[in-house]
């Protein structure tokens, strides 16, 4: 009832999980059957290995997390030789990547055009990298560059993410839809920053830092609304969602699937409790697949 395809890709359920939030997926074993997840799309990946960010990266806030992790992560060769081998029998990959140049973009594009990768997502949003990230993430010659130059470099879908952090979404989605991406995701973690008033210090190592979790969910509906209204390529949604109930609410926004991040830290096994609702929404309202659900709206 939940299966579907997104990009070709055949998924058990349009139940996705974002990037940084569910590591490799094998660490989520125990709690989480991964075929039924519709993919995992693992940490973020750079060319050479990076440390990430220095001092405190996450912290707790009303309803969601700031963080500013910093891209940590083994490198793509790594990834390639130890990781990727022992994941892809399990589950649907989805390999998420950043570079600093379009022409890196292309190049881990280009070296991840191997067997057991279902699709790469261009992080072109991320804002807790010094060095590129958001620049690309908020100007749309740069999205559509960095866009260009992966489709050029691989065989693979190419799911470009965007940011929220710009003043209309609009303008990205379609950038991105021209220069090719195959697919749209939304929304990476929106620009925050909390300040401890005994110190008078930023509480994260990094000053500022992405918030993500409850507290963007409204920001994230809106934005795949608009996307889904601008752009035919299908979306993947994601910004808040931990419930089956948020995640109907991004399918008639628009989404043709989601993705949950920040609530696999509170419940690991949250992305099975989605899955079992949503079949039970289906079943009690008489549908009989999730596309009767995708964009429905009624304004
Ligand atoms: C700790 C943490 C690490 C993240 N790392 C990445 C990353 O490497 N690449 C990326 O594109 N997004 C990354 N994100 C953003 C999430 O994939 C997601 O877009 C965002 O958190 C919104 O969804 P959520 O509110 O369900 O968490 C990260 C988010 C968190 C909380």
């Amino acid at each position: 009832m939940l299966s579907t395809a997104i990009c070709n890709i055949n998924m058990n359920t349009p139940i996705l999980v974002a990037s940084g939030t569910f590591g490799f997926g094998e660490e989520f074993a125990d709690f989480v059957d991964l075929s039924r997840l519709g993919a995992v799309m693992v940490k973020g990946t750079t060319l050479k290995p990076r440390r990430g960010n220095e001092g405190n990266r996450i912290t707790e806030t009303p309803s969601g997390m700031l963080n500013c992790i910093g891209l940590e992560n083994p490198g793509v060769e790594v990834f390639l030789s130890d990781t990727l081998p022992r994941i892809k029998d399990k589950m649907n990959v989805i390999v998420n990547i950043a570079g600093t140049s379009a022409e890196e973009f292309g190049e881990l594009a280009r070296l991840l055009d191997v067997d057991g990768v279902a699709a790469v997502e261009l992080n072109v949003s991320c804002p807790n990298v010094k060095d590129g990230g958001i620049i690309f993430g908020t100007d749309p010659k740069a999205a559509a560059a960095v866009t260009e130059s992966a489709k050029k470099s691989t065989s693979k879908p190419v799911i470009v993410k965007l940011s929220p952090n710009v003043t209309d979404i609009k303008l990205m989605a379609r950038a991105v839809e021209e220069a090719g991406a195959d697919c749209i995701s939304l929304i990476n973690t929106l620009m925050g920053m909390e300040i401890n008033i005994n110190t008078w210090r930023p509480t994260l190592g990094n000053v500022t830092g992405g918030l993500s979790g409850a507290a963007v969910k409204p920001v994230a509906v809106r934005m795949v609304y608009e996307v889904a209204k601008t752009v035919k390529v299908p979306i993947i949604g994601m910004g808040g969602i931990g419930s089956w109930q948020d995640a109907v609410e991004f399918f008639l926004a628009g989404a043709s699937a989601i993705a949950v991040g920040t609530a696999n830290f509170a419940d690991p096994s949250i992305t099975m409790k989605i899955a079992d609702g949503l079949e039970n929404y289906l079943q009690s309202r008489n549908l009989h697949s999730i596309s009767e659900l995708i964009g429905k709206v009624k304004v």
